[in-house]
């Protein structure tokens, strides 16, 4: 896609102010980032302090392209970490490296390995390039809340603490990148994200692993999971065929409901459309029709309903394959105990 004159005005104009310090919001194929140049440590702080997140929670470094991953690890670029960004950079893959020797401790909280990603957004590739380094950067969003997939969102969640927003259109993928460790001996997904398992395991011939608690041998109590991606309503994911029953209970309990439901839901949906009381009607986010439609519209079905005043979202279970692996992973975690 060609660029305007304008866009690639707003892209050296973000360059600069990420120079001088400053914080840019930009968008990417997955949602947007809150971007600092990851070489300016008051700056990488003050994403910290914007986004109310931990510091042991390491950012993202962005780069340009492909050939920068060897300036930003130690010397040796593992055979799989070059297939891999080889095959999927730009795109929705971030790669977890041994942090070189440029990337500041205040970006990894302090950890020896450091998460890349050259991300697929003619815009952010622009003010990459421009920028010339490397661009650290989480969701745009406050610590736990939902990621933001158009400048719109940004603005809302961020207002004045950021002082530049690029605004690129809605985000295409919808949800973040998958994230693999490729630091250790085995490469392990840490997060399931826009490029599949299936996908993965197709470039390095094999099967991957999918780490499933925070910290690796941790013990975990089943069912507990951390609160993230969450709106202010709650949450209710269901199997298919209890979608119905659960709306209806939710209401008799006088929540007020919404469905994200996909285009195959709706017999099931239509008859508990009619109903006496306004204040209960049911409300229908944008009906789905496959896995990528879902993601692309999960965030801002989740932020509608709660502007519509939903008080409880229904969500019928995508299937655990493909980008449903990865769609069930950001559900549980909305949905988890706040
Ligand atoms: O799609 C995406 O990945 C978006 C766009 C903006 O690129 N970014 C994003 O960033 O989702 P954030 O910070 O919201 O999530 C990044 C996750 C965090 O959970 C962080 O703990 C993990 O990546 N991470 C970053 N560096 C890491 C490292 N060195 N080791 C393990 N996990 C790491
Ligand atoms: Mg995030």
């Amino acid at each position: 896609m060609g660029l305007t004159d304008e866009a690639l005005h707003d892209a050296a104009e973000a360059a600069r102010i990420l120079r001088a310090g400053g914080l840019v919001a930009f968008p990417t194929e997955t949602v947007y980032g809150l971007g600092a140049d990851a070489e300016h440590e008051g700056a990488v702080r003050r994403v910290f302090a914007v986004k109310g997140r931990p510091a042991d929670h390491p950012l993202i470094v962005h780069v340009a392209e492909a050939a920068m991953l060897a300036a930003w690890t130690t010397s040796a670029v593992s055979p799989i970490a070059s297939q891999l960004a080889e095959r999927f950079w730009p795109g929705p893959l971030t790669l977890i490296v041994p942090r070189g020797a440029r990337v500041p401790h205040v970006v990894t909280g302090g950890q020896e390995t450091v998460g890349l990603r050259v991300p697929a957004h003619p815009l952010a590739l622009a003010m990459l390039r421009a920028h010339g380094g490397g661009v650290a950067a989480p969701s745009a969003n406050r610590f736990g809340k939902v990621s933001p997939t158009t400048a719109a969102h940004v603005r809302a969640d961020l207002g004045t603490d950021v002082d530049f927003v690029l605004d690129g259109g809605p985000c295409d993928v919808g949800i973040e990148s998958t994230i693999v460790d490729v630091s250790g001996a085995e490469p392990v997904i840490l997060r399931p994200g826009g490029v599949t398992k299936e996908e993965l395991e197709g470039v390095i011939g094999r099967s991957i692993r999918v780490r499933t608690s925070k910290v690796e041998g941790e013990t975990r109590a089943p069912g507990v999971l951390e609160s993230h991606y969450a709106p202010n309503a709650r949450v209710v994911l269901v199997e298919r065929p209890e979608l119905a029953a659960r709306v209806t209970s939710e209401r008799a309990a006088g929540e007020r409901v919404a469905v994200l439901a996909s285009v195959a839901d709706l017999t099931t949906i239509a008859p508990l459309l009619a109903t006496p009381n306004d204040e209960r009607a049911l409300i229908v986010l944008p009906l789905v029709d496959s896995a990528e439609a879902l993601a692309q519209r999960l965030y801002a079905a989740l932020r509608d309903a709660d502007h519509l005043g939903a008080t409880v979202i229904v969500v019928p279970l995508p299937e655990a394959e493909g980008l449903g692996l990865a769609l069930r992973d950001r559900l549980e975690k909305a949905a988890a105990a706040r």
